[in-house]
């Protein structure tokens, strides 16, 4: 009946939890899944292969925009992820928006960072590759690379009108999008556009802001030890920038630990409890934003993701697997977790049976 239905529709989704997956070292090494994240995320869905339980992934990495995240993550894990359900170490950088949307503004990281911008709605992003491209001779060791620089699609197309000028525009703000593929290169030109007050080669003290999506001094990829990851190139250029400037190097980093970030994800997962679920807005119930009663964080770095649950406090219950950065039997000791198990599925598992 009628009734019966109405009845089912909101056992399903009067869900009073949800979860938030950490990529690297517990969804994916490189490109490949692991500890059977396949199987434990269509967990999280009906027969039919629409959601079940509000979910979204927690990542420090990126490099492409959500959209296209999104349908990768579809495509190597097998189940539908929305855009919505993407967060990013630079998703953050959307927020600023307002002070730069028509500033001159340089990107740099792995894949496509000026597109990424773009896409938030920057109006004048160039990417590190293509404003080097305008200075000959910037990095003295550019003839020795045995590589060819890849222009971005969308932007380098627009990066004529954005610099008609080339070195004369300020360059107002520098954003590392994601991991630096050319360290030297970067190091170089963001010390001179830092260091110059944003036109390399002038002298100016002012210091134009510098943004990083993340600040992981290491994570795990396909290689069986951690790699060197954003923060490590943090300190790389706060190091040489600051033995060659008078002034400390200023900088802000987004990403997990924040508890901002956290904070945005329980807002999301409200949103997604919310229009997945029809049966509330029939109720007349405002679930503007909706209270969870637990949120569970499953992460494998104990200093970013654990750290970061800890931190937002509740309603977040931290979970450690051992697929990534972290591979001990025992607890990690500066930020103990919840709970510790060996995969994603372990930990799917366990928040399973314990809300049924
Ligand atoms: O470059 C990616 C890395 O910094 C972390 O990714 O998914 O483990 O937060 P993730
Ligand atoms: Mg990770």
């Amino acid at each position: 009946s009628m009734s019966q239905h109405v009845f089912v529709d909101v056992v399903a989704c009067s869900s009073s939890f949800g979860l938030a997956f950490d990529i690297d070292g517990v969804i994916l090494r490189g490109a490949n899944p692991i500890g059977n994240s396949r199987r434990a995320l269509r967990r999280l869905y009906n027969d039919s292969g629409s959601l079940k339980i509000p979910f979204l992934f927690l990542t420090n990495g990126g490099g492409i925009p959500e959209s296209r995240r999104a349908l990768e993550l579809s495509d190597i894990l097998g189940v539908k992820i929305l855009p919505s359900q993407v967060v990013q170490g630079h998703s953050p950088f959307r927020n600023l928006l307002k002070r730069f949307e028509n500033e001159f503004i340089v990107a740099t990281g792995k894949g496509e960072p000026a597109v990424v911008m773009w896409e938030y709605g920057f109006k004048r992003v160039v990417s590190l590759d293509v404003y080097a491209s305008h200075f000959s001779n910037i990095d003295p060791v550019a003839q020795y690379k045995r590589w060819t620089t890849i222009q971005e699609s969308n932007c380098s197309k627009n990066s004529e009108n954005i610099i008609p000028h080339g070195y004369s525009q300020k360059v107002k703000a520098a954003f590392v999008v994601s991991d630096p593929v050319d360290w030297g290169r970067d190091i170089q030109v963001l010390c001179d556009i830092l260091t110059s007050g944003g036109i390399p080669g002038e002298k100016n003290w002012h210091q134009p802001p510098l943004y990083f999506a993340a600040d992981d001094l290491q994570y795990q990829a396909a290689f069986p030890s951690e790699r060197l990851g954003m923060g490590a190139f943090r300190i790389s250029l706060e190091s040489v920038f600051n033995r060659i400037h008078d002034r400390p190097l200023e900088f802000t980093c987004f990403g997990k630990p924040n508890p901002s970030v956290f904070r945005n994800a329980e807002t999301i997962l409200g949103h997604l409890l919310q229009t997945s679920c029809p049966a509330n807005v029939r109720t007349g119930n405002d679930l503007g934003s909706p209270s969870f009663k637990t949120l569970y964080m499953i992460g494998d770095n104990p200093l970013v993701d654990i750290k970061g649950a800890q931190q937002a406090g509740y309603p977040w219950f931290s979970i450690l697997t051992r697929t990534g950065v972290f591979r001990q039997r025992e607890n990690h000791t500066q930020y103990p977790a919840d709970l510790v198990v060996d995969t994603v599925e372990d930990a799917v598992e366990f928040v399973l049976k314990r809300e049924d």
